[in-house]
C-alpha cells in the first residue's frame, strides 16, 4: 500500500428532512448566498425548505450556474459576494452547482486573476469562503470532496482545481430529493460514479486490500442497483444507497494509498468542452477504449475485476479481459449511455481537436504510470469510434 494522509472534513447529513437540520448546521449570524443551477430547485421546491430552514438569516440567491459551470457566469457570483459583504456559500444542486460554488469561495479573497485558480490546478488558493451543499442529484461526489471543475466559455476549456479549503462544510443527502431527476441524469450518475471507482482501481496492484473490496463493493452496488435506479423513480431504498454509493466513490476513501488513473476523465473533459456532451457520457465514450488500449499495463487488476466484479472465470486470460471490458460497455449501454462516438453523431474528424486540445492544457503524460501520451490518447479515441 502506498503512503496517505486521510482527512475529510465534511459533515454528511443524510436522510428525509435533512434540510431542516441547516439551521443547527449554519453560524446565526451567517450572511448566505444560496447558489442554483437552471431552476430544478426553484420549480420543485427544495430551495422553499431551504429557505425555511435559514430562517431569519440575511439571504440572497444566485441563479443560472449551468450544466459544465462557466467561469464566466460564476464571476457574476463573485461579484455579487463581494458587492453585498456575503460570507456562507450554500449550493443547492447537482455536481454543477457545487463545483461552482467551491470555485466562487476560492475566487473571493484571491488575489490577482482568478482564472489562475484554474491554471495552477488549485495550488495557488490560499483562502477560501466557507460552503455547503444540498445535493439534488447522486454523482459527482463533489458534496465531500475538495475538487472542482469550470469551463471557460470563451476559449473552450475544462479545467479542474483541488484544494483543501474548499471541502464543504457540510452537505445534505436527502435521497427524496432524486425523485424529480430525469432518468437521463440517473443514468449518468451510475455511469460517473461507476467512472470514478474504475480510476482508482483499475491501475496495478499495490495489495491495497480494503480499498480494492471496498471499490469492488461499491461497484457490485451500482450494478445491482442502477436499472432499477432508472425505472423506480421513487424508490426509497434504492435512491439512498445510490445517494451514499455515488459519495463513497470519490470522497477519498477508496482512493487513500492507492494509484490513481483519471486519464478517462482528462480525455472526457476534451469531449464536453468542444462537443457539449454530458460528464458522464464522454466516460462511458472513453473508458472501454482506455481499458482495452491498456491492458497489458492493467492487466493483473483487470484480471481482478473480472473474477470479482463480474464473476467471469471461463476462458484464458485474454478473453477474461476481454470480457470484463465487454460487461463493462454494456452494463453502460443498459442503462441508456451509448459508449461510441458514432452514437453521438461524431466521426474520425473530431479526433485530432480533441488531441490538440489535451496538449494545450499540458495533459500529455496522464494514467497511472504518467506514460499516456498524445499519442496513445488519440489511440483511445480512435478506439472509440
Ligand atoms: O440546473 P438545474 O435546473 O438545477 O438542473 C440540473 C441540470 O440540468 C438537473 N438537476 C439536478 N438536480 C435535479 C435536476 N433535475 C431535476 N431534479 C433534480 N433533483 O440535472 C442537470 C445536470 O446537473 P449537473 O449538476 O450538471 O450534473 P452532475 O451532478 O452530473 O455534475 C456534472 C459536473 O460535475 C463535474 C463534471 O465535469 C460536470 O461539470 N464533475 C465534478 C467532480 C468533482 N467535483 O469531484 C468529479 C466529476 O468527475 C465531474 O468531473
Ligand atoms: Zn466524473
Amino acid at each position: 500500500m502506498l503512503n496517505f494522509t486521510f482527512h475529510n472534513p465534511t459533515k454528511i447529513v443524510f436522510g428525509t428532512n435533512a434540510i431542516e437540520r441547516i439551521d443547527e448546521l449554519l453560524p446565526a449570524d451567517a450572511r448566505v448566498l444560496i447558489l442554483l443551477g437552471g431552476g430544478s430547485a426553484r420549480r420543485n421546491g427544495t430551495l422553499g425548505e431551504v429557505r425555511a430552514a435559514l430562517g431569519e438569516r440575511e439571504v440572497q440567491e444566485f441563479d443560472g450556474i449551468e450544466a459544465n459551470p462557466t467561469y464566466e457566469t460564476l464571476m457574476r457570483a463573485v461579484e455579487q459576494v463581494r458587492r453585498e459583504k456575503l460570507d456562507f456559500l450554500l449550493g443547492v444542486g447537482g455536481g454543477s452547482v457545487i463545483d461552482g460554488s467551491k470555485f466562487v469561495a476560492a475566487a473571493v479573497p484571491f488575489e490577482g486573476d482568478p482564472w489562475q485558480i484554474m491554471l495552477s490546478h488549485g495550488a495557488e488558493v490560499r483562502h477560501a469562503l466557507p460552503l455547503a451543499s444540498v445535493l439534488t442529484l447522486p454523482a459527482t461526489g463533489s458534496e465531500m470532496n475538495c475538487g472542482s471543475v469550470i469551463t471557460r466559455h470563451e476559449s473552450k476549456t475544462k479545467l479542474a482545481f483541488l484544494n483543501p479549503r474548499v471541502y464543504p462544510v457540510f452537505s445534505i443527502l436527502d435521497p427524496t430529493k432524486t425523485y424529480t431527476l430525469p432518468a437521463r441524469q440517473i443514468a449518468n450518475g451510475i455511469v460517473d460514479a461507476y467512472v470514478h471507482i474504475a480510476e482508482q482501481y483499475l491501475t496495478y496492484p499495490v495489495y491495497g486490500r480494503v480499498q480494492d473490496r471496498f471499490a469492488e463493493g461499491l461497484m457490485q452496488t451500482l450494478i445491482d442497483i442502477g436499472p432499477r435506479c432508472l425505472n423506480e423513480t421513487e424508490n426509497y431504498e434504492l435512491r439512498a444507497n445510490m445517494m451514499w454509493v455515488t459519495t463513497m466513490a470519490l470522497n477519498g476513501l477508496i482512493g487513500a494509498g492507492v494509484p490513481h488513473d483519471w486519464a478517462t476523465h482528462m480525455l472526457g473533459h476534451e469531449i464536453t468542452a468542444l462537443h457539449e456532451i454530458d460528464h458522464a457520457r464522454t466516460l462511458a465514450i472513453v473508458l472501454p477504449s482506455m481499458l482495452q488500449v491498456r491492458r497489458q499495463q492493467k492487466r493483473a487488476k483487470v484480471l481482478q475485476y473480472a473474477d470479482r466484479v463480474w464473476q467471469l472465470r471461463d476462458g484464458d486470460e485474454e478473453q477474461r479481459i476481454d470480457q470484463a471490458i465487454r460487461r463493462t460497455a454494456e452494463f453502460f449501454e443498459s442503462l441508456g449511455i451509448p459508449t461510441r462516438f458514432s452514437a453521438y453523431g461524431l466521426g474520425t474528424e473530431v479526433i485530432e481537436p480533441l488531441v490538440e486540445q489535451l496538449v494545450a492544457h499540458g495533459m500529455t503524460e496522464l494514467g497511472e504510470h504518467r506514460d499516456i501520451t498524445p499519442e496513445i490518447s488519440r489511440r483511445v479515441y480512435h478506439g472509440a469510434l
